[in-house]
């Protein structure tokens, strides 16, 4: 049985002093729950403060991106080590806002979940397609080149020790959710296609859904068989919609 994860990306939000109020709500809301792994993933700059705040807490923490490179002259990068220096477990690769935004490659995306693994964090590896390419039918294809170009650069045992966000680019932001059976449907496909390779694998890998997940939609999408929790963006700014998405997916386990 695949113990759910549910994992707040706060992008570039927040401030000093909110962060250190939304981090008492989760410190204290996360008392009460069992059976689900919990993790945030703020902004470089306030990693101290949450790994000051969340230390021998159950919350994990980890960064948004990190740099292709270990460290020297490359300005304005972080490196996975540096992340690993101020105690984060986990981070994101690949997001579609560093795909369109930073026009990072799947080849890119690839190097970086290898060079997270090569440091020991666990990368959350985001895949996904955008509106125009689910309306040309094409999301099997989109989510199995984004997902084949990392098996074919790091080898298919190294999905073992990553997690993988389905995030279909349409629904993040928007307040529109992929429905549990548009979600399901592309899970099992993605589960099924490492099973291809190797069905262990397949078998532990926890993949998240990502894309507008909210406490009202969340309990239905993780009952569904290959939905292992979520990758949370606006709802994880507030601590009690935070908490509500973690309780939805300890129900599950
Ligand atoms: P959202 O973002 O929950 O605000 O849609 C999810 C994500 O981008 O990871």
């Amino acid at each position: 049985m695949r113990q759910p994860l549910v994992a707040g990306n706060w992008k570039m939000n927040g401030s000093r002093e909110g962060i250190f109020e939304l981090l008492k709500g989760i410190r204290e809301g996360v008392k009460d729950l069992a059976g689900v792994d919990i993790a945030v993933c703020p902004p470089y700059i306030y990693i101290p403060e949450v790994q000051g705040q969340l230390h021998g807490s159950p919350v994990s923490w980890g960064g948004q991106d990190l740099s292709l490179q270990q460290q020297g002259a490359y300005t304005g990068e972080v490196s996975g080590s540096m992340l690993l220096d101020f105690g984060c477990k986990y981070v994101i690769v690949g997001h579609s806002e560093r795909r369109s935004y930073h026009a990072e490659s799947d080849q890119q995306v690839a190097e970086k979940y290898q060079s997270a693994l090569d440091v020991g964090l666990v990368p959350i590896l985001c895949i996904g397609e955008t509106l125009e390419q689910r309306e040309q039918n094409a999301t099997e294809d989109v989510v199995a080149r984004q997902l084949d170009t990392v098996i074919a650069r790091c080898g298919i045992a190294a999905l073992k020790n990553g997690v993988i966000a389905y995030e279909p680019v349409w629904a993040i932001g928007t307040g529109k959710t992929a429905t549990p059976e548009q979600a399901q449907q592309v899970h099992g496909f993605i589960r099924g296609m490492i099973a291809q390779h190797d069905s262990a694998v397949a078998e532990k890998i926890q993949i998240l859904y990502g894309g507008s997940m909210k406490p009202s939609n969340a309990a239905e999408l993780i009952s569904k068989p290959d939905i292992d929790g979520g990758l949370i963006g606006g709802a994880a700014l507030k601590a009690a919609d935070f908490l509500d998405i973690c309780k939805a997916a300890s129900f599950q386990a």
